[in-house]
């Protein structure tokens, strides 16, 4: 008997509908690629219940702020402490990892540099994976364990599938990857790996591994775990509702974040939107997203075509983790860009790396995909979308010990060697100094360095 032939479960809860981004169509379940049976479109996930009781701001504020001092598994989590906004499921069905939870810090240093005194990051690299990814997936893997798949799959830049690969381990699921080959850093290759994952290089890019997902799981009875699955976003709106607690309801006047595929500015988008909604916060963040010069599908579309269609690009930057050209949420992104006032802008690779290394700078580091939101918001400030009294959030998605191999390129100065523009840059690379094992060369070092 072949391994696929069993009947395909469904993913019901019975407390949420999808919705049809386009269409509007609601449903009570979704097709296994979740699209809009109708139009083709993709699903975002309503809840009927909040129409015939609204959950009431200052209750869920005291409740999520009291589940702090619990110690059940549910409530140490930074992803199911805030369930009530999330879809319904028993305590015990929770797959959790202590997702969420992650540090809002003050940038002194990138803000003397940007001129914008109140500058912080939402350091989602502090996940368990080490990336954002976690808070999605918690619950999306979760659903998927309740409806009874045996396997859950991705294709990835790295980050999804070393977060999906851990989430399928820990809830007793298999778990298969597609990642382009060479392209994903080693450090991300290697949690899936160890993490047990089924992984597949593929000779393509990112988006030729999630044209082949699409298609794998109309054939298999396999649950796909991309941004596309409505769950994920779910989960990764609560980076918004923690963010928002963190500075204690008061609203930033941006918000900041990388764009790839645009899973993650469409959930933040929700969130914000949906707190607006239910009172937990009186108006909207400026939500604006930053891509890569050579993925910059979102700036295109929105410059060229109005937003009204998408226009996919050849990508190409060495921020792998957002090198999508053909992004799946890229109408919902662009929708939360509208309602909220947000900007969609472009930065370069030395503008990035720069950017990289100033975070790195205050103790903090994150990946290269990340530090797009410091290089955008130098442009945002230049163009005086971002005013100087002004409150910027930048969130962080990956810690720096992702790409390790970027790290090092940059200080060794192998990074853009030859290139114009990288003078800025030589403050701030630290090369590793190879010395004779002598206290002398140890002093002349020490001595060197205070000069500089
Ligand atoms: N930052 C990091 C570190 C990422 O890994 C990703 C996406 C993004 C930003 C962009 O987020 O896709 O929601 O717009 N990584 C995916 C992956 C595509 O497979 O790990 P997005």
């Amino acid at each position: 008997m072949p391994p696929f032939s069993t009947s395909v479960p469904v993913v019901q809860p019975a407390d949420l509908r999808f919705r049809c981004i386009a269409c509007g169509d609601l449903s009570d379940s979704a097709t296994q690629n979740f699209r809009c049976a109708h139009c083709g479109d993709l699903l975002e996930i309503t809840y009927p219940r909040w129409q015939e009781a609204k959950p009431s701001a200052a209750d869920l504020k005291s409740q999520w702020r009291n589940r702090r001092l619990s110690l059940s598994t549910v409530d140490l989590s930074g992803v199911w402490r805030f369930r009530e906004l999330l879809p319904a499921i028993d305590d015990q069905e929770v797959i959790t990892l202590r997702e969420g939870n992650t540090p809002l810090y003050e940038l002194p240093q990138c803000a003397r540099i940007t001129g914008v005194p109140r500058l912080y990051a939402k350091h989602q690299g502090m996940n368990p994976t080490s990336s954002f990814k976690d808070t999605g997936m918690t619950v999306a893997a979760t659903f998927a364990r309740r409806a009874g798949f045996r396997w859950v799959a991705c294709a990835s830049t790295g980050n999804t599938s070393a977060s999906m690969a851990a989430y399928a381990a820990r809830g007793g699921m298999r778990s298969l990857v597609l990642v382009p080959e060479g392209k994903i850093s080693w450090s991300k290759l290697s949690q899936a790996l160890d993490y047990g994952a089924v992984t597949c290089q593929l000779r393509t890019d990112f988006d030729g591994c999630l044209r082949l997902l699409q298609e794998l799981v109309l054939r298999a009875p396999v649950y796909q775990l991309n941004s596309i699955n409505p769950f994920r976003l779910e989960g990764q709106k609560t980076i918004a509702f923690e963010l928002l607690e963190q500075l204690d309801w008061q609203v930033p006047d941006h918000i900041i974040v990388p764009g790839g595929n645009l899973g993650n500015s469409s959930a933040i988008g929700k969130a914000l939107l949906e707190m607006r909604e239910l009172g937990l916060i009186a108006h909207l963040p400026k939500l604006s997203v930053i891509q890569a010069e050579g993925a910059n599908a979102l700036v295109r579309t929105l410059r060229e075509a109005k937003g009204e269609r998408l226009i996919s690009v050849q990508a190409e930057t060495r921020a792998t983790a957002i090198r999508i050209g053909n992004p799946a949420s890229w109408k919902k992104a662009a929708r939360a860009l509208e309602a909220t006032g947000g900007a969609c802008e472009q930065v370069s690779e030395i503008e990035i790396a720069q950017a990289k290394a100033e975070i790195g700078a205050e103790g903090i580091g994150c990946e290269p995909a990340s530090a797009v939101t410091l290089a955008g918001m130098k442009k945002l400030v230049q163009q005086k979308f971002v005013k100087p009294d002004e409150t910027v959030v930048l969130v962080l998605t990956g810690n720096l010990l992702k790409d390790p191999e970027f790290t090092i390129e940059f200080h060794r100065g192998e990074l853009f060697k030859g290139a114009e523009g990288t003078s800025a840059m030589d403050r701030l690379r630290r090369p590793p100094i190879v010395l004779d094992a002598t206290l002398d060369a140890v002093i002349r070092t020490l001595e060197q360095a205070e000069k500089s």
